[in-house]
């Protein structure tokens, strides 16, 4: 795991603007095209806000593929909708054209119907098991204050799947939307480059359990299970590092 500490919340956002825009470089010069996964959340909502507002000129959008880790079910145009915020933020701001955009269709009647459809839109994309090694060039995820990430929460039945990449999950009572899609480990696991935003002081005792120990902290909080099967960029602020004096 590779820690980077920055002052605030701002700063990981542009950390992470950096970071896709190295990214889509390295990807694009050696494979001519860029997959990015995207994350709700408030931290990935700056990011966007921080990518929208660089030289667009920089980054090749028309050969940029965005996907999604996770999507709450409702209308793409709710409020709360994953795929509203990024297209809010970022995606209706640039070049991007609208076939290189893959959300998850939280709209559907059954999440069922809409996991196995993105499962097999995935697969399609990236060949499915064992004629690729990797999925997404760049996977952005946040974390809970219950170590949840994408939509992979605590006890998930989701966490045990290993034949299937993308499931109907329920959040727990008390977090809304409760119905949602998500990737399960396998395609995040198997992803290019794994980076987690983190900030604010709500987020530090779980991430302090996951820094000193990431095997135990694996059994209580998915995004550690993450974090202890394939390298990861943590890119967190003061306050989720506890080393804020604010
Ligand atoms: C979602 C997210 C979720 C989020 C974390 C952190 O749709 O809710 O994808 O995994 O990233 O809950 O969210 P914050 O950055 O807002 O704390």
């Amino acid at each position: 795991m590779d820690f980077h500490i920055l002052p605030d919340a701002q700063v990981v956002a542009e950390a992470g603007a950096d970071l896709w825009i190295d990214e889509a470089e390295r990807a694009l010069r050696s494979v001519g095209r860029f997959t990015v996964a995207l994350s709700g959340g408030s931290t990935p909502r700056l990011l966007y806000e921080a990518l929208a507002a660089r030289d667009a000129a920089r980054i090749d959008w028309r050969n940029t593929h965005v996907f999604w880790g996770d999507e709450r079910c409702v209308p793409p145009g709710h409020a709360e909708s994953n795929y509203a915020m990024a297209n809010q933020t970022l995606l209706s701001k640039v070049d991007l054209p609208a076939e290189n955009v893959r959300r998850m269709r939280g709209e559907l009647a059954d999440p069922r119907v809409a996991a196995r459809e993105y499962d097999a839109l995935l697969r399609e994309f990236f060949g499915g098991y064992g004629s690729r090694r990797s999925t997404f060039d760049l996977i952005l995820l946040g974390m809970g204050e219950d170590g949840h990430t994408a939509s992979l929460f605590p006890q998930s039945p989701a966490l045990e799947a290993a034949t299937h990449w993308a499931s109907a999950v329920q959040a727990p009572p008390g977090v809304t939307p409760r119905d949602r899609i998500t990737l399960t480990l396998p395609p995040i696991v198997a992803s290019v480059r794994c980076v987690f935003l983190v900030t604010g002081e709500k987020k530090h005792s779980v991430l302090a359990s996951i820094r000193k120990d990431p095997a135990a902290a694996a059994s209580l909080y998915p995004a550690a299970r993450i974090a202890i099967s394939r390298e990861s960029t943590w890119l967190i602020d003061e306050k989720a590092a506890g080393t804020s004096r604010a």
